[in-house]
């Protein structure tokens, strides 16, 4: 006998339908609004506005507003162009139109500038993210995310020959724009880990992975009793030493140059991986912590903090977790876990998983002991 199936009709309101309409044009021009944000970086619209003001010239009556045929006088671009540009801009908040054909800079367009001085209270600029995140060669990897869908291989090495890293170790400028963009985002993220998670216990804490130093030197400024090793690559920390001095922490500090996955200093208390797991496959991962484990006093404590995904898509992770996931897809072959998917790879480490410290999400930090 077939069984009997029950048909539901799903219908939706017009408004609905208009709701979704917009929705999946904004998912599509968000593309679009990418290059404008990489562009006017590029070309320096941003640099043209009245550095330092922190946007405030946007909230007044034109105060620091610039008409767009100065700014293209400056740059040396077409005005009328340039006034679409500005235009498409101020429509993304980037800019505000104080009176026709003036900008000023609002305070998402001043986080652009570079060296963020002109950034809202002081906070960092996320110029060298940007840069990052609409870099062609990142991009690259995502032109090719259907192949890595059906692979499930990164898709860089195709298209450039090495994997990700080994191209940055051949390319010190990239690198050197790798390791400000990584900086930009960890130094968001040190003042909210420091906060939450006790690093004043530990006498000395070795950043594996650390590069140029941004969270360790937090760290240390933190607490003056710790000190600290940061280990990375020859590249990873070119810029580690002007970081620490500027940090007024080279003092307590030792940097290495070295391999992870043949090996990490001895003699700290705690292993800190900051967004290093995310970078790999798990065999890759288990080597990772195994070094860790293997140099690791048996009262160490290991500390991976990264993104940590819901075990299902529930809206406590804002969707740049998921689009992160899929970069490390195309163009590093890692992944963005749950918690227990780090729980196991840290079990097949030689590691029992301890406690999970919330972070804005979506970081989280899991500390491990060693067993
Ligand atoms: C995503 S970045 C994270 C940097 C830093 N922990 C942070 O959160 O800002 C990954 C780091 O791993 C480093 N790395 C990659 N391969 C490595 C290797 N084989 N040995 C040591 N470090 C490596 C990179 O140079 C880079 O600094």
């Amino acid at each position: 006998m077939t069984p009997k199936t029950e048909e539901t009709t799903v219908t939706a309101s017009q408004e609905e339908i208009d709701a979704a309409r917009g929705h999946l044009t904004r998912l599509v021009f968000g593309q679009l609004a990418a290059r404008v944000v990489g562009t006017a970086l590029r070309l320096g619209v941003l640099d043209r506005f009245g550095r330092g003001d922190g946007g405030r010239a946007a909230a007044g009556a034109g105060d620091g507003a610039r008409a767009a045929a100065d700014v293209a006088a400056d740059l040396g671009t077409d005005p009328r162009a340039t006034l679409r540009l500005l235009r498409a801009m101020a429509s993304l908040q980037l800019l505000t139109e104080t009176a026709p054909d003036h900008f000023a800079l609002a305070p998402a367009g001043a986080l652009l500038c570079d060296g963020g001085a002109g950034s809202p209270s002081g906070t960092a600029s996320m110029a060298a993210f940007v840069r990052m995140f609409t870099d062609p060669v990142v991009l690259s990897g995502w032109e090719h995310l259907s192949d890595s869908v059906r692979s499930g291989a990164p898709s860089f090495e195709a298209a450039f020959g090495v994997d990700s890293f080994t191209y940055l170790r051949q390319n010190p400028e990239k690198s050197a724009e790798f390791n400000a963009a990584m900086s930009q985002g960890t130094s968001v993220a040190a003042a909210g880990l420091a906060a939450a998670y006790d690093f004043g216990r530990f006498k000395s804490v070795v950043d594996v992975g650390g590069g140029d130093g941004t969270l360790l030197a937090a760290i240390l400024r933190g607490h003056a009793a710790v000190q600290g090793m940061l280990f990375d690559t020859a590249e990873g920390v070119a810029e580690a030493p002007a970081t620490l001095a500027r940090e007024h922490v080279a003092d307590r500090c030792t940097v290495h140059a070295g391999d992870f996955f043949a090996g990490v200093p001895s003699g700290g208390d705690l292993y800190l991986l900051k967004s290093v797991v995310i970078d790999w496959e798990d065999d890759r991962c288990v080597t990772i912590l195994e070094q860790c484990r293997r140099v690791m006093p048996g009262d160490g404590r290991l500390l991976i903090v990264e993104p940590v995904l819901p075990p299902t898509v529930n809206g406590t992770v804002p969707p740049g977790a998921y689009l992160s996931d899929l970069n490390m897809l195309v163009n590093t072959g890692g992944r963005v876990r749950t918690r227990a998917e780090l729980e196991h790879l840290c079990t097949r480490a030689g590691f029992a998983p301890a406690a999970l410290t919330p972070l804005p999400p979506p970081f989280a930090a899991l500390e491990a002991v060693p067993c």
